[in-house]
């Protein structure tokens, strides 16, 4: 497979010449408006059937919201996405062309996947500008050089990812002196200077100040276009003022999908969370 070939010179390139970006190797095919296509996806673990022939179908530059009572398989979903648990069953599609099925952990993240985990892991120690920086080299044994040779094109992509995540006035501040709120953003920045095609965010405002919530709704809203965004978040105001279009997940399948309002009146929607209550 062609592309597949590319990416793999351009990952081995990556490790001798530093700090490019090797999935920009990689144009992506979202000819048919699909991103992701996850096919009749099933997992078991320990006899425990994880994930349940899943269908999910996300379009390019869409910002779907997942939700779902706890156990329903929200962040395997994302583990079989991004590489780490592998399904027993079923396909997994980005693009036209790329099986991720057929790519490690660091290729999916090389094509274009960037995921954002709960809790932030920036460099307490470096400055949030430094942070976007080393954010652009996987390769951790090129950072002490890093630094000192961004080209004009890499130093005006980390201004404009800075402007995108709201930190311009915090650029030059330790990274470890922010705000919960403000590591999250810069994670998220972190991301960006990758230039992901997808972006997979869990539960992002969780211990989030009501203000803090909001700048991340107006920040995920802007990403939604210019990449495709998949959020997995429990805060159902939070859903409601960000969300086109909802998926709920429920025993490892989609049990409903649409709007905030069509999911929130589905009688099956309610039966599962009754009691609990999201
Ligand atoms: N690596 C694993 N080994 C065993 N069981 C797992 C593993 N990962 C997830 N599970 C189980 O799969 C189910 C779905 O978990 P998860 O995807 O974390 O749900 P959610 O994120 O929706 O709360 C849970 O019952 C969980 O205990
Ligand atoms: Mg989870």
């Amino acid at each position: 497979m062609k592309t597949l070939d590319n990416l793999r010179a351009a990952m081995r390139r990556d490790q001798v010449w530093d700090f490019m970006v090797p999935r920009q190797a990689l144009e992506l095919d979202m000819s048919h408006g699909t991103i992701l296509y996850l096919e009749d996806i099933s997992v078991t673990f320990d006899g425990f059937r994880a994930i349940n022939h899943l269908n999910l179908y996300i379009d390019a530059g869409e910002l779907r919201c997942i939700i779902g009572p706890n156990g329903a398989g929200k962040t395997t979903m994302m583990d079989i996405i991004t590489g780490k648990t592998r399904p027993d069953t079923g396909t997994a599609w980005f693009g036209q062309t790329i099986d991720l099925l057929r790519l490690s952990e660091p290729e999916i993240a090389s094509v274009g996947i960037g995921r954002k985990f709960q809790k932030p892991t920036v460099f307490e120690q470096h400055a949030v500008l430094e942070n976007l920086e080393l954010a652009m080299a996987a390769d951790k044994r090129v950072w002490p050089t890093l630094l000192a040779r961004l080209t004009p094109e890499q130093r005006e992509r980390i201004d404009e990812v800075l402007e995108t995540i709201g930190l311009q006035d915090q650029r030059d501040q330790r990274a470890g002196a922010l705000s919960h709120g403000q590591k999250q953003w810069l994670e998220i920045g972190m991301l960006l200077m990758q230039n992901p095609y997808l972006l997979l965010v869990d539960e992002p405002v969780a211990g989030m100040t009501h203000q803090e919530m909001d700048r991340t709704a107006e920040l995920l809203r802007s990403l939604a276009g210019k990449h495709s965004v998949v959020v997995v978040e429990h805060d159902m105001d939070f859903v409601r003022s960000i969300a086109d279009k909802v998926t709920v997940l429920h025993q490892g399948s989609v049990l409903a999908e649409g709007s905030m309002d069509e999911v929130r009146n589905d009688p099956r929607v309610i039966e599962v969370y009754l009691g609990g209550g999201p």
